[in-house]
């Protein structure tokens, strides 16, 4: 049999499987399962009824271009509504600064390859979404992570890390964050600490790379102020957007754009004709029938209801089933909730008794690059239903529980021994 492993580049040699995917087997193996490991939108909240009259209307054949290669930037219709959107968000945005991507990670994907050589450095929050350090990995850049506080990345941390990283002669490109909602911990940078954050990009020369696809999926209490993009105070170019139409109208369809300086838009259109020439046609023109017809603008209030109520259910789950042994701080939108476990527990290591009480997650260590916080967890309440909430909770407490009984077992008879 030939040596296949000989023939691998370095970058894909270095290429493993996340540990959210990782969650999918176990899933697959037909067990009873309830899963807070992915953070999949609810599929019951897709506007079938309307996806399915856009779709049958564009495949009655009297348009070609609708299974047609059509450009790279995406389509023209579907751009100008990303104008709108942009406009709303308080970035106004031209043409040549946009490109429809093949979702955002394939954004985060193009602007890794585009901007990224070996070594040079890329700053990210602690924990961060682990698609984007994927991305960044892939061409093999060193990712350094700054902590994080309740209201977002630690700027002195940042300033120190990256004084450091200056000294020691590395080159630092980019700052990855996701201000809204953030994957995994939920948090939502604050309003001031945005506006010092670009201030800091300016004064240090880095490129903010800014990751926002929550920010419409608001609970109650966030304003339209606090969910502000960081691009919207952007006078030069500094910072690169991306967003999404994966969780606001469904994910299958692969849309989502960067907006970015001319300049940089016009290499990432490059990077992307040699991956895949343009974004699904037919995709495309749904999302954009779908946004014309006001389908998405009556999804919006749906979702965040949605998602509260799932949210709510399960912060009051975890109350009564764990009380004072866990924590987290309260997610005012978005999928995720962040939950800090007993000392004691090493979440990654629990993953097996997990199984056996039917329930999973994501250990945290796997949306950390040069740290570890065993005793937490990333629990997606995106898509369980609410029931299944509520049962998943009841099973992850019998597992935490059985878990800290062996623990404490173990100490104990590490303490008699003589
Ligand atoms: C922060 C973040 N960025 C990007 C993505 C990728 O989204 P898309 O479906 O648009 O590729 C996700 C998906 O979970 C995400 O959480």
């Amino acid at each position: 049999m030939t040596n296949h492993d000989q023939f691998l580049s370095r970058s894909a040699e270095q290429m493993k499987e996340s540990a959210i995917r990782r969650m999918g087997t176990v899933l697959a193996s037909g067990r009873d399962i309830i899963s807070f490991a992915p953070g999949y939108p609810a599929p019951e909240t897709f506007p079938w009824a309307d996806f399915r009259e856009i779709a049958r209307e564009l495949l009655g054949g009297a348009d070609g271009g609708v299974l047609q290669y059509g450009p790279t930037r995406g389509y023209r219709p579907l751009l100008d509504t990303i104008v709108g959107i942009m406009r709303q968000r308080e970035m106004p945005t031209r043409l040549e600064e946009l490109l429809v991507t093949t979702g955002s990670q394939q954004g985060l994907d193009l602007i890794a390859r585009v901007l990224l050589d070996p070594g040079d450095v890329v700053l990210v929050e602690l924990p961060s979404y682990t698609g984007a350090l994927t991305a960044f990995r892939n061409v093999q850049a060193r990712i350094v992570g700054v902590p994080q506080e309740a209201d977002g990345i630690d700027l002195a941390a940042l300033d120190a890390t990256d004084e450091r990283l200056r000294r020691e002669g590395h080159r630092v490109k980019l700052l990855y964050v996701v201000p809204n909602f953030q994957n995994p911990t939920g948090l939502l940078i604050g309003r001031d600490k945005r506006q010092r954050l670009l201030e800091w990009a300016q004064r240090r020369d880095v490129l903010i790379v800014e990751d926002d696809p929550y920010r419409e999926l608001y609970f109650e209490g966030t304003t339209e102020p606090d969910v502000r993009p960081i691009k919207a105070d952007d006078g030069d170019g500094r910072v690169i957007y991306l967003s999404s139409f994966s969780k606001t109208l469904a994910p299958g369809f692969r849309v989502a754009w960067i907006a970015a300086a001319a300049p940089l838009a016009a290499k990432f259109e490059l990077a992307k004709q040699s991956a895949d020439l343009l974004t699904g046609a037919l995709d495309q023109r749904v999302v954009y029938e779908a946004c014309r017809r006001g389908v998405l603008d009556r999804q919006l209030p749906r979702l965040r209801q949605h998602y509260r109520e799932k949210r709510d259910t399960m912060e009051r789950s975890l109350r009564q089933a764990l009380g004072e042994l866990v924590s987290w701080p309260e997610p005012k939108g978005g999928f995720f909730l962040w939950l800090t476990l007993p000392a004691a527990i090493d979440a990654d290591a629990m993953i097996p008794r997990a199984v056996e009480h039917g329930v999973i997650y994501v250990a945290g260590e796997a949306f950390f690059v040069d740290a570890h916080a065993a005793p937490t967890m990333r629990l997606s309440f995106s898509a369980p239903t609410v029931a299944q909430i509520g049962e998943g909770v009841s099973r992850l407490a019998a597992a935490i529980r059985a878990e800290l009984d062996d623990s404490a077992g173990i100490t104990a008879a590490r303490a008699s021994r003589p």
